[in-house]
């Protein structure tokens, strides 16, 4: 059986660079948007508030701080991140089997302690602004990213978490391993021949969904784009139903 995709939903908006006013006008002008990711930039310069202001909005939101500590404070984080209704939460995969177990239950206590689905947790593996230059001479890690992201994946998967942060460049050969609905999420999105900005490891909107990413998110192409709602029903179009 056919599963109806809504190509909205396979897009996450990510809201940095803004204060609470331009994230209410962006969100005006992209009238399909689904789902909005909070990172660290908006959360500390506004606060939780921002999150119930867009779950008011009807937003899905992704919580994108990328938790990375010792077990028991990483999954106290995750219990109070679950109590706001994200529906995606992040935390750095080599935080260890420990810490991604521990969190994950956390999530799940979190959100039924105030009436809410458990949230999604998402293990971050290399992050994409990493080179293997700069991954091997910073890191002193001997690995490729490739192996790297590949066992961040599978500690992700064996911990039960519910998905993983990759580049579009690791999707083919991690969904070969974890199926869905393991999620594939995808930051590093350029449409071809656009500015890199920060990241390293990126691909456009077409080849990303082909290798079976289950989400992209895109901040600037969109953020900083003069025509957001236009350029959101662009990558949408790109979407294969
Ligand atoms: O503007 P751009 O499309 O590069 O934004 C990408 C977003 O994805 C940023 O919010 C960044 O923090 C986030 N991200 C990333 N690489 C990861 C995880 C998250 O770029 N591995």
């Amino acid at each position: 059986m056919n599963k109806k995709i809504n190509p909205s939903d396979k897009f996450i908006i990510a809201l940095d660079g803004m204060d609470r006013n331009s994230v209410l006008k962006l969100i005006e002008k992209i009238p399909d948007l689904i789902w909005v990711k909070v990172g660290l930039e908006l959360f500390v310069s506004e606060g939780p508030d921002i999150l119930f202001l867009l779950r008011d909005q009807g937003k899905k939101i992704f919580l994108d701080l990328k938790f990375h500590d010792i077990p028991t404070t990483v999954s106290k984080a995750c219990f109070f991140a679950a109590q706001t209704g994200a529906e995606f939460i992040s935390l750095h995969a080599c935080a260890g089997e420990k810490a991604l177990k521990m969190a994950n239950d956390s999530a799940r206590e979190g959100a039924a302690k105030v009436n809410l689905p458990a949230p999604t947790l998402l293990g971050i593996t290399v992050l994409t602004s990493w080179t293997q230059e700069s991954f091997s001479k910073d890191l002193l890690v001997s690995q490729s990213i490739n192996e790297r992201v590949n066992h961040l994946a599978s500690l992700a998967y064996t911990s039960g978490i519910g998905g993983c942060v990759c580049s579009p460049k690791e999707v083919q050969f991690l969904r070969e391993i974890h199926p869905e609905p393991f999620e594939l999420v995808t930051p590093g999105i350029r449409p071809l021949g656009s500015s890199l900005d920060d990241q390293a490891r990126v691909s456009d909107v077409s080849k990303a969904l082909e290798m079976g990413a289950s989400k992209l998110v895109i901040g600037r192409a969109i953020t900083n784009s003069n025509d957001p709602g236009t350029i959101f029903k662009s990558f949408c179009k790109k979407v294969v139903k």
